[in-house]
């Protein structure tokens, strides 16, 4: 989704905004831009397509000066191209924003406008807020009087960056539901949609709330909410580096971020076992015992973690779970009161659908804890108790270790709930448990056979996969990773609903992709297994070396762990099969067409 940048200090600002965007083109765009503020003038470049097209428009403008704002744009309202992209300016090109999020009411904003004489040059809701600052700006008052008018006039979301050329010492930046970070730097003060895009100029960042907004200047920043009264921020001290956040030496991130998995998974359980006991300290005040219904919720593969997380949960605690996506549950009605424990599942803490969610069960009084992995971030700041994965930055748009690390610190939550409980700890996970970063690494060395499965697939415009119960959290996962990096039409069944429809599918030669790990059910799983083999499927089975595979050619034996801790190691060549298949079929394997990283939009 659409990245911001911003620069105010005593450098020049284009190759901070530049490199910022770089860092940010793993969120998705398909257009870019900057405006850079000089002797009282700005200079505005953008266009469609990729940031080497900005690169080349640059070419042949003065863009010099020590204030600019840019952005990449993920088309909501109107397509991609030069016009629709950011920045926007008025007419007379002395104000100049860069927004991301949706103006809701930018329909009926717009009609007004244009009564008053305004004309519109793209089809973007974006625009109507230059021109609604330009409309107050002019009538007096200073911009930032101006900028508070424009906040109480739209409904939606916004990060906001805004320059103007009479008040050329200064960027303003708002937000509401949409993610902004301020860093001070040795040069001056900077702010970009995700930290990456500042992690080359400083570690030190601030973290704006909702409804807040800050005054940039070269020496110093202030933060105010909507009353505009003056707020007291404290730094905080990014935890990793620049270099945590670039390929390393991988041809692509969503490579380097599958063999980042066993770091990822020791960081995550780091300090959480204890003498055989389970330690989330940031859990002590709530009380478990009140909880008569769970909920586990996310979108995406955060949503596949959430299937995983949520049958141990149940299987651990005896209440009922229920995992739902975001997007379904916000709209559903959902019976839920103060006796509701809701679990939020996300990578980067801000996909709009979670956070909604999040915000409904509040307000229905449920108690809400937020697994995520981006520090600070808005689902972190909002929920209750906040428990982050270790992951480290996922660039990729394809999500890999922060799925595998949600799967561990959610089984680690559900053992510690059954610990303060009182019902048995389930002490062979936690044993096992210890063992998964070594088992993962073993995986990983055995690519090469992935990659030979991946070429089954180089011909295939469909693959089917199956699994039951944990395993079909799994297969979904590994539907939804083929899909989305090489284009391959991936759907996922639970093994017992083939014979009601999806059968019909397979015929001499399809690829079924076929997951059986969990003892007590992986004998069904096989003969389904065979009765898509009795129809001509090629089939590529992962299991464990318990069960009768004699009828399957294809088979591939994980190493035989804890029944409940099998996703995080079938996860490894779910990835690993997407993977290849992308780059066998020439797909920009980190940055799918459509995709976004951070769906900060409903
Ligand atoms: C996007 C990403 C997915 C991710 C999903 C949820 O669709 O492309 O990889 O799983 O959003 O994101 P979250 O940050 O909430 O985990």
């Amino acid at each position: 989704m659409c990245g911001i940048t911003a620069y105010i200090g005593k450098g020049q600002a284009l190759p901070f905004l530049m490199q910022g965007l770089e860092k940010l083109e793993y969120r998705g765009y398909d257009s870019a831009g900057v405006t850079v503020l000089n002797n009282n003038q700005l200079t505005t470049v953008k266009c469609k397509g990729r940031l080497k097209n900005l690169e080349e428009a640059l070419k042949g403008h003065d863009m010099t000066g020590s204030v600019g704002i840019g952005h990449t744009r993920w088309a909501t309202h109107g397509i991609p191209s030069n016009l629709n992209s950011h920045p926007h300016n008025n007419a007379d090109g002395t104000l100049s924003i860069v927004h991301n999020g949706i103006i809701e009411n930018y329909r009926e904003l717009k009609d007004i406008l244009i009564d008053k004489g305004y004309k519109f040059q793209s089809q973007t809701d974006s625009e109507v807020v230059v021109q609604c600052l330009d409309y107050f700006y002019k009538r007096g008052g200073d911009l930032m009087d101006a900028v508070h008018k424009v906040l109480n006039c739209i409904e939606g979301s916004y990060a906001l960056c805004i320059i103007a050329t009479k008040e050329p010492d200064k960027i303003i930046v708002a937000k509401k539901n949409s993610p902004l970070v301020v860093g001070k730097t040795e040069e001056g003060y900077v702010a970009a949609s995700d930290i990456p895009a500042l992690l080359a100029y400083t570690k030190e960042v601030y973290f704006l709330g909702d409804d807040e907004m800050a005054v940039l200047t070269k020496d110093d920043v202030h933060f105010y909410n909507r009353r505009n009264e003056e707020l007291h921020k404290d730094i905080t001290v990014i935890p990793y580096t620049l270099e945590s956040a670039q390929k390393g030496g991988y041809d692509t991130f969503m490579l380097k971020e599958i063999h980042e998995q066993p770091t990822a998974i020791r960081e995550t359980m780091r300090g959480r076992i204890f003498n055989g006991r389970l330690v989330f300290d940031e859990l002590k005040d709530v009380d478990f015992t009140k909880f008569n219904k769970v909920y586990y919720i996310g979108c995406g593969t955060a949503y596949h973690a959430c299937l995983c997380g949520a049958q141990i949960f149940e299987l651990e605690n005896h209440v009922p779970v229920f995992a739902q996506y975001a997007s379904e549950f916000r709209y559903g009605n959902p019976i839920i009161d103060d006796k509701t424990l809701c679990v939020f599942c996300s990578q980067s803490g801000e996909t709009a659908d979670t956070l909604a969610a999040l915000k409904l069960a509040k307000e229905k009084g449920c108690t809400t804890i937020s697994v995520v992995n981006v520090l600070g971030s808005s689902i972190a700041r909002a929920s209750d108790v906040a428990l982050y994965t270790a992951a480290g930055p996922e660039i990729a748009v394809a999500s890999t270790k922060a799925y595998t690390t949600q799967i561990v610190l959610l089984s680690l939550f559900a053992t510690y709930v059954a610990q303060e409980l009182g019902y048995p700890v389930d002490e062979d996970l936690l044993t096992q448990m210890d063992k998964i970063p070594n088992y993962v690494e073993a995986l990983l060395k055995d690519d090469p056979i992935f990659e030979g499965y991946a070429k089954k697939l180089e011909n295939q415009h469909d693959c089917y996969f199956i699994g039951r119960r944990l395993d079909y959290a799994s297969v979904m996962e590994g539907a939804l990773k083929l899909k989305e990096v090489s284009y391959v039409h991936a759907d996922a069944y639970v093994g017992g609903e083939l014979k009601h429809g999806a059968i019909a599918l397979i015929e001499e030669g399809t690829v079924v992709v076929a997951v059986a790990t969990q003892p007590d059910i992986a004998a069904k799983t096989i003969s389904n297994i065979e009765e898509t083999i009795a129809r001509g499927a090629d089939v590529i089975l992962f299991t464990t070396d318990q069960f009768d595979t004699s009828a399957v050619k294809t088979v591939y034996r994980l190493p035989n762990v804890n029944p409940l801790l099998m996703p995080l190691l079938v996860a490894i060549p779910m990835q690993l099969l997407a993977y290849h298949t992308a780059v066998i079929k020439g797909r920009d394997v980190d940055k799918p067409r459509n995709l976004a990283k951070s769906v900060t939009v409903e």
